[in-house]
C-alpha cells in the first residue's frame, strides 16, 4: 500500500516557454530554408545588444521616431484627447511611453502587454510618481495572440490608444500585420471608440544602400545580435554551434520590401541540439529575421483592411520614418 507513490511529484518539467523554444528551434532548423523565429533574439545580452543597435550611427529608426514622438507630441495629444487609456504592445524602450505619456492630458492608464508578465515594477512605480492619476496594470499575454483578453476600460477613461512603435510590426509578414492590426482594433475599440485609436511607428521604404548600411553597422553589433542567437541556443538547449562557424548576412529584397537577416553556415558542419543533429551544407543559411518596409499608401491600405481609419501620419524630413495615428472612431 503506498499511497505516497500516488502523491509523488513528476520529475521536474521544463517550463513552457522553454519547451516552445525547443520546439520553434527543432522545427526551423528541420525545414528546407532553415530558420528561427525574430522573437527568441531577446534574452539578456540580445536586449543588450538592441540597445546598442539603438544607437548606431547608421541605425536611423530609434532616433528619428524619438524625435517624430518630440516634435508632434502637441498633435499626437490632441487626437488621443485626456484621460486615455494606453495600451501598449509589448512592454518596449520606456522612453518613448514616456515621451507620449508626458504629451497627454492626464493619462488614465497604462496597459503594457508583455509576454513575459515582466518585471516592470519600479518603472511603473516611476510613472505613476510621474503621473498622478495613472493607474498602470501589466498584461501578461503575448499581443499576437488572436484570443488574448484586455482588462476591461478603467472607469472615466476617455478612450483606449494603443501604442505599437520601433517598427515591430515589419517583423510581421504583410499578412500577419494584418491580423496584428485586426486584433489591436478588436482589442481597443471594444465599448465608446470617440478617440479611441493606434499609434504605430512604421520604418519606410527607402534608398537600399541606406537599409543596408543600418543592418551591417561597421562597429559589428547587428552581426553579434544576430549570432548571440546561436549562442542563446547553446546555453539554455544545450547546443554546440561554433559562432565563428556562421556569417552575419542581411540584405534588402526589394521585390518583397524587406530586410532579410540570415546566418550563413562557413562550412560544411553538423551542429548538435539536446541529442538531434543539424547538418549544414557549406553555404547554406538559417533565416532569421525579416524586417518589412512600407510606403506610407502601402500602410494605409492594410490599416484600412484592419477597419482602422488612418488619419494623421508624421514623418521626418528625409522621410526616413513614419508615425500613424490609426482612428476607430
Ligand atoms: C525591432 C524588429 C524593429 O527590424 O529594425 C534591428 C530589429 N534587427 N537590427 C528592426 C533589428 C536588426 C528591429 N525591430
Amino acid at each position: 500500500m503506498s499511497h505516497i507513490a500516488l502523491h509523488r511529484r513528476e520529475p521536474a518539467q521544463p517550463d513552457p516557454a522553454l519547451r516552445a523554444f525547443a520546439a520553434d528551434v527543432q522545427a526551423g532548423l528541420s525545414a528546407a530554408q532553415k530558420n528561427l523565429p525574430a522573437k527568441y533574439f531577446y534574452d539578456r545580452r540580445g536586449s543588450e545588444l538592441f540597445e546598442q543597435i539603438c544607437e548606431l550611427p547608421e541605425y536611423y529608426p530609434t532616433r528619428t521616431e524619438i524625435g517624430l514622438l518630440r516634435r508632434h507630441g502637441r498633435d499626437i495629444a490632441k487626437l488621443i484627447g485626456p484621460e486615455a487609456e494606453i495600451v501598449e504592445f509589448g512592454a518596449g524602450a520606456l522612453v518613448k511611453i514616456r515621451l507620449l505619456l508626458d504629451a497627454l492630458n492626464r493619462p488614465r492608464g497604462f496597459l503594457p502587454i508583455d509576454i513575459s508578465g515582466a518585471h516592470l515594477s519600479d518603472a511603473a512605480a516611476e510613472l505613476m510618481r510621474d503621473h498622478p492619476g495613472l493607474d498602470v496594470r501589466v498584461v501578461a499575454g503575448d499581443f499576437t495572440a488572436p484570443d488574448l483578453k484586455l482588462p476591461e476600460r478603467l472607469p472615466g477613461a476617455q478612450c483606449r490608444a494603443g501604442f505599437f512603435p520601433g517598427s515591430t510590426i515589419g517583423n510581421f509578414t504583410p499578412e500577419e500585420a494584418l491580423g496584428f492590426l485586426r486584433g489591436a482594433a478588436r482589442m481597443l475599440g471594444e465599448g465608446d471608440t470617440g478617440n479611441s485609436g493606434l499609434l504605430i511607428g512604421v520604418d519606410l521604404v527607402k534608398d537600399p544602400a541606406l537599409l543596408h548600411a543600418a543592418y551591417n553597422d561597421a562597429a559589428g553589433v547587428t552581426a553579434a545580435f544576430n549570432r548571440n542567437l546561436l549562442r542563446r541556443i547553446n546555453r539554455e538547449l544545450g547546443g554546440d554551434f561554433v559562432l565563428e562557424r556562421f556569417a552575419h548576412y542581411a540584405f534588402y529584397q526589394p521585390r518583397q520590401q524587406r530586410i532579410e537577416m540570415h546566418l550563413v553556415s562557413l562550412a560544411a558542419q553538423s551542429v548538435r541540439i539536446g541529442g538531434r543533429r543539424y547538418d549544414f551544407a557549406a553555404g547554406e543559411s538559417i533565416h532569421t529575421e525579416n524586417s518589412y518596409k512600407y510606403t506610407l499608401s502601402g500602410f494605409h491600405k492594410l490599416a484600412e483592411q484592419a477597419g482602422f481609419r488612418p488619419t494623421a501620419v508624421w514623418t521626418d524630413p528625409d522621410s526616413l520614418f513614419s508615425l500613424h495615428w490609426l482612428a476607430l472612431g
